[in-house]
């Protein structure tokens, strides 16, 4: 009898996929009765959404941990005059529609289950992961542009300095890393499941021999970040998500499993039920 079932999935993206794969992911976590269920970030753009996919998710598991995806820190010009960036996305809004759906948000603190802590964060890009030899213009990784190829994180997500300009994504990406260091120094337990939405390893990365593929591989995580879960030695699951390609590596003592659902066009199943099958990943802890 394990101790501990979770079901694992990310990138669900329920404001563009729908209500049919929110209805499919519910039965499909039924089925597989875990104990908690882990989505790791990219849930849905918008509060409403938001609230409306978490608390469904947690009516079919009795317990659901989640991180921040980039897509669920988008903001807008309007917002952001209300004073609703980044920042107040994940730290604000986010933690209470999770307080509101019975959920953990693991952006805001880790979370203890028996002898297992968990900790987690959205994570960002810091260029680590880029292609160097990839010929492109010097402002090209700062402003997210490359010939055709637009990054959107670079118009919807805005994590201000204080004096209205976006912080650089190295920055972003060092607080977060900062606060996720933390988060696992105050856990005591022996064993440690970490959560994050960017990637951490390189394995992670798929290459392709395309230009605008090869440069969007800079926007996909932190090399140093997965230096950083590598550190610790309780860590023995590392969840992530943000590709949508799915991943299972063994990289030293830590299982690192990407295990998204990801948009429709891109599903290799014919419909919601056979793409939510396929993407809902169960660990035995
Ligand atoms: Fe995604
Ligand atoms: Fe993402």
């Amino acid at each position: 009898m394990p101790a501990v079932r979770l079901a694992v999935i990310s990138d669900i993206h329920i404001d563009l996929n729908g209500a049919p794969v929110l209805d499919a992911l519910c039965a499909r976590v039924r089925a597989v009765s875990p104990d908690i269920l882990i989505v790791a970030g990219d849930i849905a753009t918008g509060a409403a959404t938001f609230l409306s996919t978490l608390l469904a998710l947690k009516s079919c598991a009795p317990e659901l941990l989640v991180v921040a995806g980039n897509h669920d820190v988008w903001t807008s010009p309007k917002a952001r005059l209300a004073g609703l960036d980044s920042w107040a996305w994940l730290d604000k809004l986010l933690p209470a529609l999770c307080t509101e759906a019975g959920a953990h948000l693991l952006d805001a603190g880790p979370v203890v289950f028996g002898n297992v802590g968990f900790a987690g964060s959205l994570g960002w890009f810091d260029l680590t992961m880029r292609e160097h030899l990839l010929d492109v213009p010097a402002d090209a990784y700062r402003t997210g542009r490359f010939g055709a190829v637009m990054w959107n994180d670079h118009r919807f997500a805005h994590f201000d300095d204080g004096q209205g300009k976006n912080l650089s994504s190295e920055v972003i990406a060092e607080r977060l890393r900062d606060r996720l260091s933390a988060h696992l120094k105050g856990l005591s337990t022996s064993r440690v499941v970490a959560v994050t939405h960017m990637l951490a390893w390189d394995r992670q990365v798929a290459r392709r021999d395309r230009a605008g593929w090869s440069f969007v591989n800079a926007f996909m995580g932190s090399l140093r970040m997965g230096e950083l879960l590598q550190a610790d030695p309780r860590i023995e699951l590392a969840i992530a998500g943000h590709t949508h390609i799915p991943s299972d590596h063994r990289i030293g003592r830590i299982r690192a499993l990407v295990s998204p659902l990801g948009y429709a066009r891109e599903w290799r199943a014919p419909d919601a039920v056979g793409a939510v099958e396929k993407a809902l990943a169960v660990v035995d802890l």
